[in-house]
């Protein structure tokens, strides 16, 4: 992964089947197809309407997160949109990592290489010293990607029943990495 400078915050990173580039407005029509998406949604939230995800589309686009080179990501293979990575700021030298793709982009590995992506930039350009991923337990497929990239889980929590996601009940899934164990694994 080489990271290239854009003009502002967030960087275009490049992994060998990516370019993550930050989400922009023009990728709105490919945020509502996802979120309305109930394989995409089902552990999330109820499945979104347009105008639901416009409204979101403000926090998406966070101009003080870019000014710390974080906020969201949209990930491009060979030009067509896969889905977005986020590293949401949650206080001083911490963020919060999450991805969602398009289900004809599952199984190949592209979530995991985009977050590895993220973690780089994040531990090395932005200056992190920690960054940690939630999911629903239910979610096996976001916590391999969290293994994948290295983070540690730390614990389970109990957010309470939710009429749409009936495997709430089961919790959410913790996971962290900081920057001292990031370094640790990617020193040769
Ligand atoms: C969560 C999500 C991104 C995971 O996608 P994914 O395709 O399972 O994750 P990866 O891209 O890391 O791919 C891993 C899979 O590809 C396979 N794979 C193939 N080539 C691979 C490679 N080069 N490297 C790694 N994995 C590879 C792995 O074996 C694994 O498959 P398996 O689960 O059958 O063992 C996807 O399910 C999703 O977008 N879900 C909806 C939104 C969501 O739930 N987001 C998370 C909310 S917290």
């Amino acid at each position: 992964m080489s990271p290239r400078r854009a003009p502002r915050g967030r960087p275009v990173l490049i992994t060998d089947r990516l370019v993550l580039r930050p989400l922009t407005w023009d990728d709105l029509p490919e945020l509502e197809a996802l979120d309305a998406d109930p394989e995409v949604m089902r552990f999330l939230d109820r499945p979104r309407t347009p105008d639901e995800v416009r409204e979101r589309m403000l926090s998406r686009l966070d101009p003080t997160a870019d000014a710390m080179g974080l906020g969201y990501w949209a990930g491009l293979e060979r030009g067509r949109f896969v889905g977005w990575w986020l590293l949401s700021p949650q206080g001083p030298g911490l963020a919060e990592i999450g991805w969602r793709l398009h289900p004809r982009a599952w199984g190949r590995g592209l979530a995991s290489e985009g977050a590895a992506a993220l973690l780089e930039h994040g531990f090395t350009t932005a200056g992190l010293e920690r960054v940690v991923a939630e999911t629903m337990v239910a979610n096996h497929a976001s916590r391999g990607v969290m293994r994948r990239a290295g983070m540690r889980p730390t614990g389970v929590v109990h957010r309470g029943a939710d009429p749409w996601l009936p495997s709430a009940d089961e919790g959410d899934w913790l996971a962290e990495l900081t920057a001292r164990e990031w370094h640790a694994a990617h020193t040769p």
